[in-house]
């Protein structure tokens, strides 16, 4: 029987990394792994270990539809953050007096759409296209957050998919990434106050519940658990959730310091991180606090989103043991 082909965008990053060592091994599949440099030593890992590299950009719509030819399965991430320090990105936002992360916005939507579009130019031979977005924060905080461009923009490719191509909608499945447990080991973690305390903070309740997960070692897993079932899912992807209080404990226990938790304010994250970046994660907080992650209940009815266990995926990453023994960098 011949192999299916599972196409993945972002194999030098950490989703499709993930998705790459799932596939990897798996008897009746191939994959092509899709890099602005396929010839870069975090391509070339890939290329060593058998994988079809193809050099591709996402803003290229033509080179994308040729490096989708012939796939059965494809995932495709976009990344907001890149955006941000795309130097044509910041020359415009400085031209038109418009905010960096408006321009990102712009930006991550436009590569969104060259995925779908390059998506349905290979309808003939896919079967399955599983999409890395995140949640319409807008509709889901009902207005009150309105900052949180690298959540709505990936949204708003969903709706692009589901308006213009109702067939290629019905083959698709959508992943949305938890929070990354490894953002608590950089900025996110402990950081030595004034009066030589530790303290993290972040503009959220110190006991909401956060949903988290090992983008490296769980995106995979989770990943080809959608591409090997029926389409139509819209997963919730989280291997554990805790709360800044708890993560506190943890990290002063690993350190054999006192850490405490000490909430903020966007206001305060923006001025420590200004220029757009700052209010985006402050925000971020804000909407992670009221209505929660993935949108809270009302999202979780009307998307009708599941979780890893409903479809069956287990031996996911605890994020407290990825916080034991931590030491602060
Ligand atoms: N941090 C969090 O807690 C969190 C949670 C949920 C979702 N996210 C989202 O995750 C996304 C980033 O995903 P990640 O962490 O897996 O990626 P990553 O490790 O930051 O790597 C980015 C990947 O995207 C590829 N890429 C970027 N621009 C490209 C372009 N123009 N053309 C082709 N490929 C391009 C890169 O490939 P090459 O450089 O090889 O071309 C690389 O493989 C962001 O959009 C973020 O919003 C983050």
């Amino acid at each position: 029987m011949a192999s299916k082909l599972v196409t993945i965008i972002g194999i030098t990053g950490n989703q499709g990394a993930s998705v790459a060592e799932a596939f990897i091994n798996e008897p009746g599949w191939k994959i092509r792994g899709i890099s602005r440099d396929p010839s870069k030593p975090s391509s070339k890992v890939w290329s060593d270990r058998g994988v079809e590299m193809v050099g591709a950009d996402l803003d290229d719509a033509e080179a994308l539809k040729t490096a989708f030819k012939g796939s059965n399965a494809i995932f495709g991430v976009t990344d907001f953050w890149q955006q941000m320090k795309v130097p044509a990105n910041i020359k415009k936002a400085q031209e038109t007096g418009r905010v960096l992360n408006e321009v990102a916005f712009d930006g991550e939507i436009e590569q969104g759409k060259n995925i779908v579009n390059a998506a349905q130019a290979t309808a003939d031979t896919l079967d399955l296209l599983v999409l890395s977005v995140l949640g319409d924060s807008k509709k889901w905080s009902h207005g009150k957050i309105t900052w949180n461009y690298h959540f709505e923009g990936k949204w708003r490719i969903v709706e692009y998919l589901q308006a213009t191509y109702p067939e290629l909608y019905k083959k698709t499945s959508f992943f949305q990434p938890a929070f990354f447990m490894t953002n608590l080991e950089g900025g996110m973690g402990p950081r030595k106050g004034p009066d030589g305390e530790y303290v993290m903070r972040q503009p959220i309740d110190g006991n909401k519940q956060i949903p988290m997960y090992h983008p490296r070692q769980d995106t995979g897993p989770l990943v080809k658990a959608l591409i090997t079932s029926s389409p139509g899912k819209n997963l919730m992807g989280f291997s554990s959730q805790i709360s800044f209080n708890e993560i506190a404990q943890i990290w002063s226990k690993s350190i054999g310091e006192p850490v405490k938790f000490v909430p903020n304010t966007v206001e305060d994250v923006d001025k420590a991180m200004p220029g757009g970046h700052g209010r985006e994660l402050g925000e971020m907080m804000a909407y992670i606090n009221d209505p929660g992650y993935f949108g809270g209940e009302e999202a979780v009815k009307e998307l009708n989103l599941i979780t890893p266990q409903d479809l069956g995926v287990t031996g996911l990453s605890n994020v407290r043991e990825f916080l034991k023994d931590k030491k602060v960098n």
